[in-house]
């Protein structure tokens, strides 16, 4: 297929190019830089650009015959999110929309969305399914679901077939080493605990140990990025050949806790270093781990790097080689 993938110079992004690319898919990145890296677009057609401009949206459109979207292009940072609602709104919800209208105007039907666990906010149940509430405690997810519920009324509307994936804790790195998770500042757990193992980084704080969990501090579903990228694969090859919409989770439907993955990424790594308990993040459930039950049905979908200890050490490989540093 003719795919265009918007923000696959980031980190999720990236990987899902990679993996479209060794399918034999024909790909064009569009990535505004903001975040993403040169370096992480190993091949297709690359177009620095912004999804706020329509013109340019047409012309890769036309130009290259695109089929079907993925689109991860977003701002992702819940605490942001809750101090710039409006920079969440117009670049996740209002640039997306412009997404949409340009792929009406040149007939392109089929796009896989990048959404979020934290759609759901709060979870009442665990494990999280599909058809539970959704009640973002948080703008990001507010603007993911917002985007999820155009998606319903342009396939009402324009019959445009969409599949959106709610990622839990996307974490690893390319086995083969060549991409990984490079994100300034870097606020996501594994990412920083290995930046102190490697001792770029004083200590690991453990936001809050008074949750009611087995050891006091969050349990989340972390998940391989390359797993991740299999399912988008998955879901855009669905589309073309069953012209049916769905949402899916995506995650182990395995839980670990903060403390959990720090004594992880020690055996790992072999390192010790300092933790220290800091009080909770704002906005943090205590649990998220999904169910992943409807994508393994659907679409076979099936985890790879399960393992948490395999997900930690393909990044542990990444960062002690110096990232795109290297
Ligand atoms: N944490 C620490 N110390 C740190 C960093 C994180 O204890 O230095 C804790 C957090 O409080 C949380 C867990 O580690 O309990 C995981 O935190 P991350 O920031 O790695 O990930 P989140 O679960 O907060 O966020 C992820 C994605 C979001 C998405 C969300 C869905 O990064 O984009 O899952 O809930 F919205």
């Amino acid at each position: 297929m003719n795919i265009l993938v918007t923000g696959g110079a980031g980190y999720i992004g990236s990987h899902v190019l990679k993996l479209l690319l060794k399918a034999g898919h024909k790909v064009v990145t569009l990535d505004n830089l903001q975040k993403g890296h040169r370096q992480a677009v190993t091949g297709g057609q690359f177009v620095v650009g912004d999804l706020a401009d329509r013109k340019l949206l047409n012309k890769v459109m036309q130009e290259n015959k695109i089929e079907g979207v993925i689109h991860l292009a977003a701002d992702s940072l819940v605490g942001e999110s809750m101090e710039k609602p409006a920079k969440y709104y117009f670049n996740n919800f209002i640039n997306g929309i412009n997404l949409l209208e340009a792929m009406v105007a040149n007939g392109v039907k089929y796009i896989v969305f990048s959404s979020t666990a934290a759609v759901y906010g709060e979870p009442k149940e665990i494990p999280i399914k599909e058809e539970n509430l959704t009640k973002p405690t948080n703008t990001y997810g507010e603007s993911k679901l917002f985007f999820e519920k155009a998606l319903k009324r342009y396939e009402q509307i324009h019959g445009l077939r969409s599949i959106s994936l709610r990622y839990f804790n996307a974490a690893g790195a390319d086995p083969e080493g060549e991409i990984g998770e490079a994100h300034n500042p870097e606020t996501h757990l594994i990412p920083l605990i290995l930046e102190t193992a490697l001792g770029e980084r004083e200590k690991i704080y453990i936001f809050g140990d008074d949750y009611p969990t087995r050891d006091g501090s969050c349990i989340r579903d972390y998940i391989h990025v390359n797993d991740l990228a299999a399912a988008h694969l998955l879901a855009i090859e669905s589309l073309a050949v069953k012209n049916k919409s769905a949402v899916y989770n995506l995650g182990n439907g395995e839980g670990y806790s903060v403390k959990e993955v720090i004594q992880a990424v020690k055996t790992v790594t072999g390192r010790d270093f300092p933790v220290e308990i800091a009080a909770r993040r704002a906005g943090d459930p205590a649990v998220l781990i999904a169910s992943s039950a409807k994508i393994k049905e659907e679409l076979n979908w099936q985890p790879e790097y399960y393992q948490l200890e395999k997900i930690i050490s393909t990044a542990w490989e990444w960062h002690k080689n110096g990232g795109f540093n290297k």
